[in-house]
């Protein structure tokens, strides 16, 4: 295959590695600077151009896309998917991964084991929010921090709150979360490849500090994780459209906590503390998927008039309790069901046999009426009501001073 890495480190050991793996397996390989791209829009035609030519037809590329250029190196990401190009990890994955805010909101649904936290604004929520998330002492981190700079542990509900409104004035956002003490300054990162672990480490941080990353003095060691470890970092990786993903995990009480899933890992710690060729393993996963480039499942399937995808719930109680996926009738009504989640099994494809239960939800793809039909009355929305002819007075009556609930 041709291979592209798309990186702005040509010398670095990730980006060395990867060229010599890919070199190895017998393929041609590049390095592609992500800021030498332009990115070319036309109807029917997206297209990238690369040192002011046509960048060629590539047909893998994997992006290690810096923090200091998300926004750009993204929109390279996608437009190479908008060209039917195999991206290692989506440009949707690789944003959602850069916003700590953004990436926990989505875990958080998921049933992944993650510490308490909390998103704030206003000064008067603040000590409220510390305290839910079980009061001093506490982590505040900055939501696009990396290497440990813009974490912090703040002793006490006052240190914390002079922490955060210091942070506020400076025009930065920040997350308020428990500190999961019991992890002692370690976590541990599993490298995801695919739907496996590849490799993983444990970091330990050095004398006082509590921040275990490398670049914070960390010591790496390899370490072989259980299966509830195993499975909570693919699990991570998975739901936030990750197929080469870095995934952070404290190691709590109740088991793993994800900090974090990073989207361009490092490979020099990991290579160096498992032994692994880990740079091989990414480009093994390219050559065998390189036939099913990313796409917008969303976007592809609901170009068709009516019909949409859509997640029907089967709470306690309801009619579809005990019965089979075929007695359920959906084929009838023309709904497809694509995956079927209960609890933290997710079970795609499902067999018609398969009986549902209480809890299961169902993500479906069919025709909208059906769908709106098989939701229980109490949460359907109304039909989309035909838009009203508006009364000026409402216009009138809009610049009148607003009111809070
Ligand atoms: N809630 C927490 N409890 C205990 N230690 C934490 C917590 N959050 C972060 N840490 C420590 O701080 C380090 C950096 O935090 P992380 O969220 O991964 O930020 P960064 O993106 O800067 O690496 C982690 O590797 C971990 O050692
Ligand atoms: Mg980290």
């Amino acid at each position: 295959m041709k291979l592209g890495i798309l990186s702005t480190a040509p010398r670095c050991y990730s980006t060395r590695r990867l060229v010599a793996a890919a070199k190895d397996q017998g393929h041609q390989v590049t390095v592609v600077n992500t800021l030498k791209c332009s990115i070319d829009l036309q109807a029917g035609k997206p297209d990238l151009y690369y040192k002011g030519k046509p960048l060629g037809d590539y047909d893998a590329m994997i992006p290690r896309i810096g923090a200091s250029i998300t926004y750009f190196g993204t929109a390279v990401v996608r437009q190479l998917e908008q060209m039917n190009v195999f991206v290692a990890n989506s440009s949707s994955g690789i944003s959602n991964s850069r916003d700590k805010l953004r990436s926990m909101q989505i875990l958080s649904r998921h049933h992944i084991g993650m510490p308490k936290t909390t998103f704030v604004r206003d000064r008067a929520d603040v000590i409220p929010a510390i305290e839910r998330t079980g009061g001093a002492p506490v982590i505040i981190k900055l939501l696009e921090g990396t290497q440990g700079v813009g974490v912090i542990l703040a002793d006490s509900i006052k240190v914390a709150e002079a922490i955060i409104e210091t942070l506020q004035t400076a025009k930065q956002n920040v997350l308020v979360q428990s500190f999961v003490a019991e992890s002692k300054g370690r976590d541990v990162r599993a490298f995801v490849v695919g739907d496996r672990v590849i490799g993983a480490m444990r970091r330990v941080a050095q004398g006082d500090e509590f921040r275990s990353n490398v670049h914070r003095g960390g010591a790496v060691e390899s370490v072989d994780l259980d299966d509830t470890y195993r499975d909570t970092a693919i699990r991570a990786a998975q739901i936030m459209g990750l197929q080469v993903a870095g995934v952070d995990m404290l190691e709590g009480n109740d088991g793993p906590q994800v900090m974090e899933v990073n989207s361009s890992p490092g490979l020099e710690g990991i290579e160096r503390a498992t032994g692994r060729d880990i740079a091989g393993a990414i480009v093994e996963y390219c050559a065998a998927y390189v036939d099913f480039p990313e796409m917008d499942i969303r976007q592809r399937l609901t170009v068709s008039r009516g019909y949409r995808v859509c997640e029907l719930a089967v709470p306690e109680g309801s009619h579809f309790v005990g019965m089979t996926i075929t007695d359920a009738a959906f084929s009838e009504q023309d709904i497809n069901v694509l995956t079927l989640y209960r609890g933290k099994t997710v079970i795609p494809n499902p067999r018609p046999s398969r009986t549902l239960e209480a809890g299961d939800r169902l993500l479906c793809f069919g025709k909208q009426e059906s769908m709106k039909s098989m939701v229980p009355s109490k949460t359907r929305k109304q039909r989309a009501p035909k838009i009203k002819k508006l009364d000026p007075a409402a216009i009138e009556n809009a610049s009148a001073p607003p009111v809070y609930a």
